[in-house]
């Protein structure tokens, strides 16, 4: 027995006296309260799948869903650590001291693309010599742009010229400076891809939205 046969026969035997004219009033009453009742569940089932269908699941959202990194400890010359994933993708944060920032200005004879020429790689404010909203903080995927790999961070003589640090993929041995730049020769064909971000105060990072800092 259904919901709605315990509704309407709970009607009648409620309202068995309620009868006029031959006609049971309160179970007439109760017969289009119940279909009603069964009307507006139909809509609500009807519309349900299409809410289900464009509504993204929690588990979606979180996947797509902005992150924070507190780097408040990371000291110049290192990569922040544990490294924090965002979309699946590990997000590398590196802290520069002056050298390097000022090397990354003029140690570019190496680099395929050391103007960041290629709009898909970066957002427009890393555009610049660091790929970065601010000199001294650089925030890339950690994804090599040729089959995939996690590059590593090498602190020193990643260029055997000037000695620095950068990015070293041991899939395929491409090579990346510390602005995510590839060296020119190697199997990556792209800069390391800076992903959107902004800073919600001067050590916290807010990977995947965009705005003032
Ligand atoms: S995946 Fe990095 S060099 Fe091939």
């Amino acid at each position: 027995m259904s919901d709605g046969d315990v509704a309407i026969d709970s009607a009648k035997d409620d309202n068995s006296d309620a009868t006029s004219g031959g006609v049971n009033t309160g179970r007439r009453y109760f017969l289009i309260q119940a279909t009603s009742a069964v009307a507006a569940v139909g809509a609500v089932g009807a519309a349900w799948p299409f809410v289900k269908y464009w509504t993204p699941s929690a588990k979606a959202r979180a996947a797509g869903a902005p992150v924070k990194i507190d780097f408040s400890k990371l000291v110049p010359g290192e990569m922040l650590s544990p490294i924090v994933a965002w979309r699946g993708k590990p997000i590398f944060v590196v802290s520069r001291d002056k050298q390097t920032i000022e090397s990354l200005k003029s140690d570019t004879a190496e680099l395929a693309d050391p103007d960041s020429l290629n709009p898909e790689q970066q957002p427009e404010y890393a555009v610049n010599a660091w790929r970065s909203a601010k000199p001294e903080v650089g925030v890339y995927l950690g994804i090599c742009t040729h089959l995939g790999c996690s590059p590593k961070y090498v602190t020193t003589d990643n260029f055997e010229a000037s000695g620095q640090g950068g990015f070293f993929c041991p899939c395929h041995g491409s090579k990346f400076d510390l602005a995510g730049r590839v060296v020119k020769g190697v199997p990556a064909p792209d800069n390391l891809e800076v992903p959107p971000y902004r800073f919600e105060s001067d050590t916290v990072l807010v990977i995947g939205e965009e705005g003032a800092a």
